[in-house]
Formats: structure tokens, C-alpha cells, sequence
């Protein structure tokens, strides 16, 4: 199968594409031949070394995927071939930069028909690290006001739409070419971060969702009210040390399992969250897709076409 893959850590890691062996399902697996595949800010950050080093090369990135069902292993009932599914590889597994990949059937979900596979791949990592970040660790109910940093993002994107259908009051941050983009996706206030200090706009919220990390996720603290919760996902393994004892600061723990997958189609399917905002390219193109997330400044989803 064709793959985009490193092979080598120690010089200016760079994506191959070539052929490498097709994957083998173990029992209770599925080989999915993979349509598309999302590319996560995570990715650049294992090719380049950040999250440590990788046991063993060629090594294939990428985290989620939509595709189809070509072979199903021993204990396999409840999907088969020809089946149509989106899924997130089981945490600390990668390859869904590639033709076709081996995961548990446990962890995929069907995708809905009227979701194209593009689509589908970009929502299933931002989709899951939003709904556990937004519904699972800040429990945000309805009424409720909440900050989500870094509003362009992938997540984020998610996370405010999640944030406004669960009847939330959102302020975001973002530069001044995306507020449009924000206000469509039902942002109630948008803050250009380049000209504007947020602590100075924003005040007594319930709840932060941090997606930028450094000083912007430190800082985060100063807009909640007292009890405020606050979750972050790009400051490491680690939320920071909170200001005050009666502020919560949380890292979400995203974790792998169908009923999240479930979630994401249903909130999709609804409406609730539209299809996302995608840059296409081809896989064997993977680095040039990197060079883009890499800048930090992407808007929505970055996919790669597989087939
Ligand atoms: N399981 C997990 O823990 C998990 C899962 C997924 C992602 N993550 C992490 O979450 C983070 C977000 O990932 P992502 O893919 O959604 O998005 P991303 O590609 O990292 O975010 C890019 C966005 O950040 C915005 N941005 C940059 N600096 C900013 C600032 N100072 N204030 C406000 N916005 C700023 C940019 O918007 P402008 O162009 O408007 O500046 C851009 O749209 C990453 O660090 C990623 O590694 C963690």
C-alpha cells in the first residue's frame, strides 16, 4: 500500500511517500481501506520529535480517518465488509496516513451517508477531543458562559458549535480574518487577540476552554468567576497550576471508545455541528500539509485524499 511515513529521526524530519506492507486485522480488528485522513497539529508535532521519540521506522502518522471495510478479523460481529466508518486510532497508535490500516472494531463507527469521507476524517479527533473536553471535563450547561481560545482551530470549531447547541453563551478569540468564519459557526463574541488583551474584555465566565497553550492558556484563569472551571489541551501532558485554590484547572483525558464516535455523527447529522472547513491534499503531499499546520494560523481542517 502507498503511506506517507518518516524514516528517520535525528535531521529535518521530513514525510516519504512509497509503498510499504499492508497492515494484517488481529483478532477483533478491521482493515479499513482509508478514503481520507485528518492532519492534527499533534502530527507535526511526533514528526518533529516534540513528543518524544519513535520506537520504530518507517513510521506512519496520523491519528483519525474515514474509509471502508475491506477484511474483518476472528470476533468481529458487528461490522463488515463493504461498511462505510470514521474512527480515531487507539490512544498512542498512529497510520492513518495511508492506503489502509488495522484497528480495533470496538473503536469505529459507521459514518452516517450523507457525510462525505472528507469530512467525516476532519471531525473525528477534533470531534472527540471536543465533545470530552466540553461535555465530559467542564460538564458546561445551559446559560452558561465560556471563553474557548484559539476559535479557528480545528477544535475549537467544534467545540463553539457544541458549546452554542448545548445553550451556552461563547466569546472567542481569533485574528480579525476569521471573525466571519466564528460568527458563522455561532460565536456570540469574537475578540481579535492581535489587537485586544481578552482578560481586559472578558470576565466572570464559568468555564475556559483553552486550545492554545503558553502564555494564552496562563493567563486563561484571570476571566473566571470564582468556582470557575477551566480545561486545557495544548499545554502538555499537565493543565497549569491555577491562580487560586477555588478555580478547576483540568486536562481532559481523551480516551477511545464508539459512543463518542456515536455522538459525533448524531451532532453532525443533526446540524448541530455543519460540516467543517477543509483544505484537500493529495496524501502523497502530506509534508506541504504540515508546513500549513505547523504555521499555527490554519482555519478548520486540514485532509488528506487517499483514495
Ligand atoms: N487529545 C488532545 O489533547 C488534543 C487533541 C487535538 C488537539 N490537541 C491540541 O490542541 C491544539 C489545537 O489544535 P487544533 O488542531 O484545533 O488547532 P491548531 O491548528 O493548533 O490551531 C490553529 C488556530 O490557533 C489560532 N491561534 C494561534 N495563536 C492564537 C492566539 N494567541 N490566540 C487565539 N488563537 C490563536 C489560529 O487562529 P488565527 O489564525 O485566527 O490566529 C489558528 O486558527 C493543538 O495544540 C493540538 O496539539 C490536543
Amino acid at each position: 500500500m502507498k503511506a506517507a511515513f518518516i524514516e528517520e529521526q535525528g535531521g529535518p524530519e521530513v514525510l516519504k511517500y512509497g509503498d510499504l506492507p499492508d497492515p494484517v486485522a488481529q483478532s477483533g480488528e478491521v482493515i479499513v481501506d482509508i478514503h481520507a485522513a485528518s492532519v492534527n497539529a499533534a502530527d507535526w508535532k511526533v514528526r518533529s520529535g516534540n513528543y518524544g521519540s519513535i520506537p520504530e521506522f518507517p513510521y506512519i502518522l496520523g491519528r483519525d480517518f474515514s474509509g471502508v471495510v475491506s477484511a474483518a478479523g476472528e470476533q468481529v460481529a458487528d461490522l463488515g465488509v463493504g461498511d462505510a466508518v470514521f474512527g480515531v486510532c487507539d490512544s498512542g497508535v498512529e497510520g492513518a496516513y495511508a492506503e489502509k490500516i488495522a484497528i480495533p472494531a470496538s473503536i469505529v463507527e459507521r459514518k452516517p451517508d450523507t457525510i462525505p469521507h472528507q469530512d467525516m476524517a476532519a471531525l473525528a479527533l477534533t470531534g472527540l477531543t471536543a465533545l470530552v473536553t466540553v461535555e465530559d471535563t467542564l460538564n458546561l450547561q445551559a446559560g452558561e458562559k465560556i471563553l474557548i481560545q484559539g476559535g479557528a482551530g480545528g477544535v475549537a470549531g467544534f467545540a463553539i458549535q457544541l458549546a452554542k447547541h448545548l445553550g451556552a453563551y461563547v466569546i472567542t478569540t481569533a485574528s480579525v480574518a476569521n471573525h466571519d468564519f466564528l460568527r458563522h459557526l455561532g460565536a456570540d463574541e469574537i475578540i481579535d487577540y492581535n489587537t485586544e488583551d481578552f482578560t481586559e474584555r472578558v470576565a466572570d465566565c464559568d468555564a475556559v476552554f483553552d486550545t492554545v497553550g503558553g502564555d494564552v492558556a496562563r493567563r486563561s484563569f484571570a476571566v473566571l468567576k470564582p468556582g470557575g472551571r477551566a480545561a486545557f489541551i495544548a499545554s502538555g501532558a499537565s493543565a497549569p497550576e491555577p491562580p487560586h485554590a477555588d478555580l478547576k484547572s483540568l486536562r481532559p483525558k481523551v480516551g477511545r471508545d464508539r459512543r463518542h464516535l456515536e455522538r459525533i455523527a448524531a451532532l453532525v447529522e443533526s446540524g448541530a455541528v455543519r460540516r467543517p472547513e477543509i483544505t484537500v491534499f493529495p496524501l502523497s503531499e502530506a509534508q506541504a500539509a504540515h508546513a500549513i499546520s505547523e504555521s499555527r494560523h490554519l482555519r478548520g481542517n486540514l485532509v488528506l485524499a487517499v483514495r
